[in-house]
């Protein structure tokens, strides 16, 4: 038997990258994030995702989101701030000023997602986070492939993945295709599952340990890409942000089952559990 030549990531592994925070430490210190999400009927997932990315502990965070979606994120997540307008080309402007951008969380499937990508992607050179409708429209114009930020994080589930890059037959090979994608595209991808990899662009794989089938619910995803992002802004590198973000994800889906049972777990106790998945880092 063959060693697998991928690495396990574990509490071990995380809890050398997850970083304390010092005494005299203030907002600024721990980045401006900003959430580029949600849709009418869809606000949930944008919710979803903002409240993680606070729990991920990032300093300020600001949502862009569709005008109709105002009051509901004013009300449920008065900690971000939120920027609209009757159009993305309104809301989507200055986006350089961030630390981290998330994006597609409940976007929707829209026309005009291609020109919203196109606009962030020239706004935007830094790392970013890109999950559900945000793939989803790249996979229906794969040209946008090669204008992601070098070193983004994709959180596709599998799917999303075979949209992206094409059908696989079995594990093995979307690992494969993940490993070679990351390395063509620069880009550190998540492949979710019941254990998620992460193909890295330097062609490294790694597996992760955490979670469970409670976590098979609606919801779990934007909350991935909530921590994700929080932990970009926050200066991690993008590969660390995706191996903490996947694990503590997991391990608060862990604690959160323990507490309700795995069925009926529903995507805020991630939340509510991050902060007790973050105690076990020291
Ligand atoms: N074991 C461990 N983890 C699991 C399991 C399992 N059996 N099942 C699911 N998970 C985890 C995955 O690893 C992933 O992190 O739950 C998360 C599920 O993410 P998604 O598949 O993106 O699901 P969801 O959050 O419902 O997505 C919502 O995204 O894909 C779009 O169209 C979809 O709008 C929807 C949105
Ligand atoms: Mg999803």
């Amino acid at each position: 038997i063959q060693p697998s030549p991928f690495q396990l990531i574990d509490l071990a592994m995380v809890r050398k990258i997850i970083q304390p925070r010092q005494p005299f430490s203030h907002k600024g210190d721990f980045g401006h994030a900003a959430l580029i999400a949600g849709s009418y009927g869809m606000m949930g997932a944008a919710v979803l995702c903002a409240r993680a990315c606070l729990r991920s502990g990032v300093g300020k965070l600001t949502c862009h989101i569709p005008v109709s979606g105002y009051t509901i994120m004013q009300v449920a997540v008065p900690e971000a701030m939120c920027k609209t307008g009757d159009n993305w080309d309104h809301a989507v402007h200055d986006l350089g000023k961030y630390d981290a951008i998330g994006i597609g969380p409940g976007l929707g499937a829209h026309e005009d997602n291609s020109k919203l990508l196109k606009a962030v992607f020239e706004q935007n050179r830094r790392p970013m986070v890109i999950d559900a409708d945000g793939l989803n429209t790249i996979a229906q114009e794969k040209t946008l492939l090669n204008s992601i930020p070098p070193g983004s994080v994709l959180t596709p589930h599998p799917k999303e993945f075979e949209r992206l890059f094409g059908k696989t037959t079995n594990d093995y090979e979307r690992i494969q295709t993940a490993l070679q994608k990351a390395a063509e595209y620069n880009l550190n991808i998540v492949l979710k599952g019941r254990y998620t990899f992460i193909a890295s662009p330097d062609g490294n794989g790694y597996f992760n340990s955490s979670g469970n089938p409670g976590m098979a619910t609606g919801g779990t995803g934007d909350v991935l890409t909530g921590i994700i992002t929080g932990l970009l802004a926050q200066k991690y590198a993008p590969l660390q942000a995706a191996i903490a973000g996947v694990f503590l994800h997991g391990h608060a889906g862990d604690l959160a089952a323990a507490y309700t049972s795995q069925p009926s777990l529903i995507a805020s106790d991630l939340i509510d559990f991050l902060g007790q998945a973050y105690q076990s880092m020291c």
